[in-house]
């Protein structure tokens, strides 16, 4: 009796560790057809029409075509499925698979992601395709902070310069930024960039900053033109200085557990399709910009300042405060790395 009762039990219990380890985990070992594909969610919170929409759009093609349909991503754009406050709980927990979001929101793992924010630390559009290649740029994606937390960075989409705009007046000296309100997308650096210039700032979800910019909740924001455009911020933003003080890119990260585990050939069939995706992305970036400019001052709706390079040097002077504040949190190597790649 006791014997039958002590099989039972361990049955219960092989059945148990089966469920757990199986569930709709996938394995190296499932055989996976266009009926039956392996399914990546890819999460992003901007526009189709963005530059990163449409290079999230191209990977999952890519992906498609290279894998005959075994493999299927599934793009959920315009933070649909997950805005900036919860993809990256999303990823680590596994509801999403991948995610590209603007790499200063990666400060809440690792705080030098916020080399992105530091004022006027790259110089031209060159400059920033040599650091995504560069080993600086792979100790971040490869990073301690990244792993302990299940996530693999895998490459880098560039977007481009950021620029201000506001609602109240032209922001032509520094000391018109006085007394505004800024939308910042995260992180104490850009606090800090804004208080340089005596302004506010408040930390708002991407998905929401057309609302809290018409509502007059923040004064203004700043972004590179595509996201202005796209977002069609010339409805609720009137002034537009063309600053280029900070960058705004994004780096591909995926949930390392499902990475790990997708088969060998379906795996390296994904990778190619990432590393052209990529390749588009960054080609695409300065060309998009360059047209949104152009639909921005069509709308007629935004005054623009296009800033002097003299003028640049003096708004770069009164964030100088930024870098004695925050170079020692982003590290000197890392600043050092970037500035040796000019
Ligand atoms: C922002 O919040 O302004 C950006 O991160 C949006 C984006 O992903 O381009």
């Amino acid at each position: 009796m006791k014997k039958w009762l002590l099989v039972s039990i361990l049955s219960v219990l092989v059945l148990a560790l089966a469920a757990c380890s199986g569930g709709d985990d996938k394995t190296s070992d499932t055989e996976y057809t266009k009926e039956n594909p392996l399914v990546i969610k890819f999460s992003h919170v901007t526009s189709i029409e963005s530059v990163k929409g449409k290079a999230a759009d191209e990977f999952a093609k890519l992906v498609a075509d290279k894998t005959e349909g075994k493999v299927k991503v599934e793009v959920y754009p315009s933070s649909q499925l997950y805005g900036d406050n919860d993809e990256l709980d999303a990823l680590m927990s596994g509801n999403v698979h991948m995610i590209a979001p603007s790499v200063t929101k990666m400060v809440k793992l690792d705080p030098r992601w916020q080399y992105v924010d530091m004022p006027f630390l790259f110089q031209d559009d060159e400059h920033v395709q040599k650091f995504f290649t560069s080993d600086v740029a792979k100790s971040l994606l490869n990073s301690d902070q990244l792993a302990a937390n299940d996530i693999q960075g895998l490459s880098f989409w560039g977007n481009g310069f950021k620029h201000f705009s506001n609602n109240k007046r032209p922001l032509v000296t520094v000391e018109d930024y006085k007394g505004l309100k800024f939308r910042a997308q995260a992180g104490k650096v850009l606090e800090a960039q804004f208080h340089a210039l005596d302004a506010g700032s408040a930390t708002i979800a991407f998905g929401e900053t057309y609302a809290a910019l018409q509502q007059g909740t923040v004064d203004g924001a700043e972004n590179p033109f595509n996201n202005f455009d796209t977002q069609k911020y010339h409805e609720v933003q009137k002034y537009l200085s063309t600053s280029a003080h900070g960058r705004l890119d994004y780096a591909i990260f995926v949930n390392k557990s499902f990475w790990d585990k997708i088969p060998a050939d379906l795996a390296a069939q994904v990778n190619e399709a990432l590393a052209e995706a990529t390749e588009l992305a960054n080609n695409l970036a300065k060309d998009e910009n360059a047209k949104s400019f152009e639909n921005i001052k069509a709308t007629g709706k935004v005054e623009i300042h296009e800033m002097t390079d003299a003028d640049k040097e003096t708004l770069k002077a009164a964030l100088q405060p930024v870098y004695e504040k925050f170079e020692s949190v982003i590290t000197p190597e890392l600043i050092e790395g970037i500035n040796s790649l000019k």
